[in-house]
């Protein structure tokens, strides 16, 4: 899949097929996470892949905003060092590479931020000095993928030489 199709086609999703996801995807979409840039190449970012159901589970009981993720095949958590004013920036990109390197093998994702903090720490063995940034959640989709995204026009959110110029590009 080229890299514009990738980005096109890929709808965040939250009803997976109950089919698991091979070992080397994931280990694939972790390599995707390790090779991201960070800023000064700090690499504070921390993984843990969570792909035993029962886990999955007591995540989606620990989750206020992303209970789908008791459904999906695996999960893996975005840790951070906040010292870093740019650590969520980070997180950012290392998620966009995960999902769309999952999207390559036909696995849809989505992201949620809303957590019960104590307990995900507790749990998942999460130092103090980490905040948890995101949590994703994986799996093949439950059905197609088709739609369209709900996006902003170009010529709305994007300007040429200054703010509100409109672009001027040939296509
Ligand atoms: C920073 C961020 C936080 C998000 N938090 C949640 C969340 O807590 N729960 C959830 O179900 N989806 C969450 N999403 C998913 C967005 O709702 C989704 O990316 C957006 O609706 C676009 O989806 P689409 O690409 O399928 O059109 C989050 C996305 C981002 C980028």
């Amino acid at each position: 899949m080229d890299v514009f199709k990738a980005v096109s086609s890929r709808l965040e999703i939250r009803e997976f097929a109950d089919k698991p996801v091979p070992d080397e995807v994931k280990l694939r979409v972790l390599e995707a996470a390790r090779l991201s840039p960070s800023g000064v190449n700090t690499q504070h970012w921390r993984f843990i892949l969570v792909d035993d159901k029962k886990a999955l589970r007591e995540l989606a009981d620990m989750s206020t905003t992303g209970k789908w993720v008791g459904d999906a095949a695996f999960a893996v958590i975005v840790l951070t060092d906040p010292k870093y004013p740019f650590h969520r920036l980070d997180a950012g990109r290392v998620i966009s590479s995960m999902q769309l390197v999952a999207w390559e093998d036909g696995v849809g994702s989505r992201i949620y931020t809303g957590i019960d903090e104590q307990r995900m720490r507790g749990r998942f063995g999460i130092p103090q000095s980490l905040e948890i940034t995101a949590v994703v959640g994986f799996g093949y989709p439950k059905r197609r993928v088709l739609g369209r995204k709900n996006r902003l026009p170009l010529e709305k959110v994007a300007f040429q030489g200054r703010y509100g110029e409109p672009l001027s590009l040939k296509h």
